[in-house]
C-alpha cells in the first residue's frame, strides 16, 4: 500500500528562496552557490550516473558494507518492531536489502518513510519500490528532512501503530556536505525526533589518498563535471540567467587542511552575467571560481565527536577493508 503524505507546489517559493540565495552567494568576496541547488532533475539524473562510475566508490562500498554486515546490523533489532525512515530517496539497491530483512523479521508487516525534496524523484522511487516489494507500507513525504521526520513520528503516534523503534536511514555521506558545525546541528535536530530505543544508520565517507578522493570526483566520462556545470543551466532555466557554460569549467581538488573534496567553476575568461528575474549582473574576473561544494572526509574519530557532540553514542562503525567508508550505527545517548 501506498498513502501520499505529500505536500503540493512550493514552486514559486523555492524559486524565491533561489534567488535570494544567489544574490546572497554571488555577492561574497568568494563567489558560492549552495550544494543543495544541483538536484534538479538533470542534476539528479547526473548524480545517479556519477554513482556508477568505476572512481566514485561511495555507492559501490557502502552496499558492500550493508551486505556483509546485515545480520549483525539486524542484532540491534531483536524482537522490535521498527518503522523505517530514509531521508533521500530510497529507490536503490542499499535501501531494498535492508527493507526485505526487517519484513521477513516482522511477518511482512513494514511501514517505510521516505523522505525527499524532490516530489518526482520521490513519487518515482516510491513507484519502482512498490511494485518490487509491494508488502511494504510505504508514506513517500515530499518535504525537507527535518519537517518529513516530524510528519513520520506524528503519522506513527497517530495511528497508535505498535513500533518499538524507528531507524533513521541516511546513506552516501550527504552528511559530509554540510559544513562541520551545520553537520553538528542537523544531527541535534534529528535527535530530538528520536527515543531512547530509535536508531540512526548514516554513512561517512573516510579520509584516504588525496588521488583517490580526486578521481572520484574528476571521471574519466566526464559526468562529475556535467553534474557542477548543470547548475549554472538551472540558474539559465529558473532565474533567466545568461550563463554560457563553454565559458566556464570543473574543477575538484582535496583541501588536505580542511579535509574536504571542493568542488569550484572556474570563470574562462572576463565576463559579465545577467541574470534576469532577480534584475542583477555578477562580474567574473578571467580564473574566478564558483565555489559550488564540499564534500568532508572523516577520520573516525571525527565521527566520535559528532555523535558526541549531538547528543548520539556510536553502537559501531561498519567499515569496509580498505577503511574506505563507514556506516556507522548511532543511537541516542
Ligand atoms: C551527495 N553527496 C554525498 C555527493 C558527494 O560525494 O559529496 C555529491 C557529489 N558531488 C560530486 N560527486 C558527488
Amino acid at each position: 500500500m501506498v498513502y501520499y503524505l505529500a505536500e503540493h507546489d512550493i514552486c514559486q517559493k523555492n524559486l524565491n528562496e533561489f534567488g535570494r540565495d544567489l544574490i546572497f552567494g554571488f555577492q561574497r568576496e568568494k563567489k558560492f552557490i549552495n550544494p543543495k541547488y544541483f538536484y534538479d532533475k538533470k542534476g539528479s539524473e547526473l548524480f545517479e550516473q556519477i554513482c556508477l562510475q568505476p572512481e566514485y566508490y561511495v555507492t559501490r562500498i557502502e552496499y558492500k558494507i550493508i551486505l556483509k554486515n546485515i545480520s549483525e546490523l539486524m542484532n540491534y533489532f531483536v524482537d522490535k518492531n521498527v518503522s523505517i525512515i530514509e531521508l533521500g530517496s530510497g529507490s536503490s539497491k542499499k535501501t531494498k536489502i535492508i527493507l526485505k530483512y526487517f519484513l521477513d523479521r516482522q511477518d511482512n508487516k513494514l511501514q517505510y518513510f521516505p523522505i525527499d525534496v524532490s516530489q518526482e524523484m520521490l513519487f518515482n522511487s516510491t513507484k519502482k519500490l512498490y511494485n518490487d516489494l509491494p508488502q511494504i507500507t510505504i508514506y513517500p513525504i515530499a518535504s525537507d528532512y527535518f519537517d518529513g521526520i516530524r510528519r513520520a513520528k506524528e503519522y506513527i503516534n497517530l495511528n497508535n501503530y505498535k513500533q518499538d523503534s524507528k531507524l533513521i536511514l541516511f546513506f552516501g555521506s550527504s552528511l559530509g556536505n554540510l559544513e562541520p558545525n551545520d553537520a553538528i546541528f542537523f544531527l541535534k535536530t534529528i535527535r530530538t525526533g528520536l527515543n531512547h530505543n530509535d536508531f540512526l544508520l548514516i554513512g561517512f565517507d573516510l579520509v584516504k589518498k588525496k588521488e583517490i578522493l580526486e578521481s572520484a570526483y574528476n571521471d574519466s566520462e566526464g559526468i562529475t563535471s556535467r553534474f557542477n556545470l548543470n547548475v549554472l543551466n538551472r540558474i539559465n532555466r529558473d532565474l533567466g540567467g545568461e550563463f554560457n557554460l563553454d565559458l566556464f569549467k570543473h574543477l575538484a581538488f582535496f583541501n588536505e587542511d580542511k579535509k574536504r573534496i571542493e568542488m569550484h567553476l572556474v570563470s574562462l575568461v572576463k565576463q559579465s552575467i545577467h541574470i534576469r528575474k532577480i534584475n542583477q549582473t555578477f562580474n567574473f574576473q578571467k580564473d574566478e571560481t564558483i565555489h559550488t561544494e564540499n564534500s568532508y572526509k572523516y577520520k573516525l574519530e571525527d565521527i566520535d565527536y559528532l555523535a558526541k557532540n549531538s547528543n548520539f553514542s556510536i553502537q559501531k562503525h561498519f567499515v569496509d577493508d580498505n577503511n574506505w567508508f563507514s556506516l556507522s550505527l548511532l543511537s541516542p545517548s
